[in-house]
C-alpha cells in the first residue's frame, strides 16, 4: 500500500465477523469498502449501513453473488463465509481468478497443509500465477495458539515442549456462541448434536499445531485432535442471554496434540463454558529459557479477529504473492 493512496475492499460475507471488519473499516482513514457479498437473503440487496445497523448508507449494496467481483476495481476481499478449506476453496479460487488478494477468517486456511495439501498447493499455484497473496488468520487459529507462541520461541535457545491453554467464559459471549458450544443442553441433547455433526467443536486445534511444529522445524509422528468434550455445570449459572442448570451443559473442553517421540510435545487445551472460574490465554514454552506467558482475562476473540484482519490488509498487499501462512507474514519481512 503506497502511503496515502486508498485501499479497495470487497467483503465477502457480512455476519458477525465480517460485519465488525466493515465497521472498522469505516472508521478508517484511506480505506473505501466498494463492494459485498453475501447469500443470506434478508440482506441481499440492501445496503451495507442497514445491514451494520447504522442509520447511514454507505453507498454500496450487498450482491447475491461473485459479479461483483469483475465490476469494481479492488485490492482485495476481506473473506468471512467458513471455516472449511474445501467449503473456501472455490470462492477463494474464483477471487483470485479476478486478480484480487485474499484476507480469509477461514480456520483451515490458517495452515491448510493439514487439512489438505492438494488444494493448498492449488492455492499457492493459483495466487502466484495471478500475482495475488492469499491469508488465513483471525484470533484462534491465526495468533493466540500459533502465532503468539512462535513469536515467543524466537527468544528461545532450545524448546523441548508448548502448552497451550485457552479457557473463555462463555457467559460474556453472545448467544450464537453458547449456543454452538452447546450451553443449555442436557448431556444427551449435546451428544445427539456431536454425532449429526451440529456441535462440531473448535476448528483450527490441528492447524495451530502444524503452523507450530513447522515453524519449529519438528517433524511430527502425528497430530491427534480430540473428541470435544462436554463441560457440565456443577451449579446452575445465570448469564445475561441463558441458564445454564446444574448437570446441563456449560460448554466445551476440547484438547489437541503434535507428537513427536511417542510423546505429546505441543499440547493444545481449548475450553469455552458459561461459569468458567478465570479466563486467560495462557503459554508454557518448556525450553531455554522457560517461559509462562498469561494474559488475563482471555482475548475477546470477536474483537481480536476484526482487529487482525484489518490490521493485516496492508501486509498483505504489500506481500510477494502466494499463499502465506502467519508464521511467514508477522516475522519475515515480506
Ligand atoms: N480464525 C479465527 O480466529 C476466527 C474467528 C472468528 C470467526 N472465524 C470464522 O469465520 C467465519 C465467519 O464467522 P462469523 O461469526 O462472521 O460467521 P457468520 O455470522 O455465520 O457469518 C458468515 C456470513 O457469510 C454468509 N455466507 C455463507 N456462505 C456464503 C457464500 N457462499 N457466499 C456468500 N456469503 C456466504 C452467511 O450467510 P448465511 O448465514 O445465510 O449462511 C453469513 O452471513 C466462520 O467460519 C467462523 O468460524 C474464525
Amino acid at each position: 500500500v503506497v502511503e496515502n493512496s486508498t485501499v479497495n475492499i470487497i467483503l465477502y460475507g457480512i455476519g458477525e465477523i465480517g460485519g465488525r471488519v466493515a465497521k472498522l473499516l469505516l472508521k478508517k482513514e484511506n480505506v473505501k469498502i466498494v463492494g459485498a457479498i453475501d447469500v443470506d437473503k434478508r440482506k441481499v440487496g440492501k445496503d451495507i449501513g442497514a445491514v451494520l445497523g447504522l442509520e447511514r448508507s454507505i453507498g454500496i449494496v450487498v450482491s447475491k453473488d461473485e459479479a461483483v467481483l469483475s465490476k469494481v476495481e479492488a485490492d482485495i476481499v476481506v473473506h468471512t463465509t467458513t471455516s472449511f478449506l474445501k467449503t473456501a476453496y472455490p470462492q477463494i479460487t474464483k477471487i483470485v481468478k479476478h486478480g484480487l488478494n485474499v484476507i480469509s477468517t477461514c480456520e483451515e486456511l490458517s495452515y491448510p497443509y493439514v487439512s489438505d495439501v492438494d488444494l493448498a498447493s492449488n492455492l499457492d499455484r493459483l495466487a502466484t500465477r495471478n500475482n495475488v497473496t492469499i491469508l488465513g488468520t483471525g484470533v484462534n487459529p491465526g495468533f493466540l495458539m500459533d502465532t503468539l507462541p512462535i513469536v515467543l520461541t524466537c527468544i528461545c535457545q532450545d524448546v523441548r515442549e508448548i502448552n497451550i491453554e485457552r479457557v473463555i467464559n462463555a457467559a460474556t459471549r453472545r448467544l450464537s456462541f453458547q449456543r454452538k458450544i452447546g450451553a443449555g443442553m442436557t448431556v444427551d441433547e449435546f451428544k445427539e448434536k456431536m454425532a449429526k455433526k451440529i456441535i462440531t467443536g473448535h476448528v483450527g486445534l490441528g492447524q495451530s499445531i502444524g503452523m507450530v511444529a513447522d515453524a519449529l522445524g519438528w517433524k511430527l509422528e502425528k497430530i491427534e485432535v480430540n473428541m470435544v468434550e462436554p463441560v457440565v455445570a456443577e451449579e446452575t449459572i445465570e448469564s445475561d442471554s441463558l441458564w445454564v442448570k446444574h448437570g446441563q451443559v456449560a460448554g466445551i473442553r476440547q484438547c489437541a496434540h503434535g507428537i513427536k517421540n511417542g510423546k505429546s510435545v505441543i499440547t493444545l487445551d481449548f475450553q469455552a463454558h458459561i461459569g468458567a472460574k478465570q479466563e486467560y490465554d495462557s503459554i508454557t514454552i518448556k525450553g531455554t529459557p522457560y517461559i509462562n506467558n498469561k494474559i488475563v482475562p482471555c482475548v475477546n476473540g470477536d474483537i481480536a479477529t476484526a482487529a487482525i484482519v484489518v490490521n493485516l490488509i496492508p501486509r498483505v498487499i504489500n506481500s510477494s504473492s502466494g499463499l502465506k501462512i502467519m508464521k511467514d507474514l508477522i516475522i519475515s519481512p515480506n
